[in-house]
């Protein structure tokens, strides 16, 4: 027998999100198109949510009006301990220019005075799977770890380069540094992913499937 697999829209522009994310959901009989390739790629809301989850919900609702079916978003960010959990929500524009290198900058900048120590941090991640009759599943993944104060590795995006997970922690390590199935083992992302899979399971169990 044919194995039936779910096909949803993943409601991103970030090859690199969009590649974890094929990667992870790949296995578990769920494939991911592109907003771009579901005709969707103008779908950019502007992320007013003041929580994760709120602008999850702001990327998948664009992104279903648009397309009609399924869609997935992840929202993420890292949350840095000694400034309070910054950037926060704001992880994608905390510079001007919102460019990868001038984000890593401005938080070196700003943590420049914070001892090693206490230089903790976590990345987190919500998923939000809307269908289009409104039903939303919602789940939450978190990597915790320590920032560096230079970059190192050239894998990944974003911060990963300054972000050491607990995991590899002893070895010092960076999420750059990672191969993409090394950080899909631990990352905040993969991890709500995961969550975000029981629920799917949950819910065929329960027959609404
Ligand atoms: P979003 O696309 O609005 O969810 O913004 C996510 C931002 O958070 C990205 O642009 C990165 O700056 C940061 N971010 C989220 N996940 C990761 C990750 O896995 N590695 C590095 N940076 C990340």
């Amino acid at each position: 027998m044919k194995e039936k697999r779910n096909i949803f829209v993943a409601a991103t522009g970030n090859r690199h999100k969009m590649a974890e994310m094929t990667a992870v959901m790949e296995p578990f009989g769920i494939d991911l198109i592109s907003k771009a390739e579901a005709g969707a790629a103008g779908a950019e809301p502007e992320e007013t949510g003041a929580t994760f989850e709120e602008n999850a919900y702001i990327k998948a609702k664009a992104v279903l009006e648009r397309v009609g079916r399924p869609v997935i978003a992840d929202d993420s960010g890292l949350a840095a301990d000694a400034l309070n959990g910054a950037p926060g929500v704001r992880s994608a524009r905390f510079s001007e220019t919102g460019s990868d290198a001038d984000n890593n900058a401005k938080l070196l900048e700003l943590m420049e005075a914070v001892p090693d120590g206490a230089r903790t941090a976590k990345f987190v991640s919500v998923v939000t799977l809307l269908y289009p009759d409104g039903h939303a599943l919602v789940a939450r993944g978190e990597c915790a770890g320590r920032l560096l104060r230079n970059g190192k590795g050239e894998n990944g995006f974003g911060y990963d380069p300054l972000f050491v997970p607990a995991e590899y922690d002893a070895e010092e390590r960076t999420f750059a540094q990672l191969s993409p199935g090394e950080k899909n083992a631990v990352s905040h992302r993969a991890r709500a992913l995961a969550a975000l899979r029981e629920q799917l399971a949950a819910e065929k169990d329960d027959g609404k499937e």
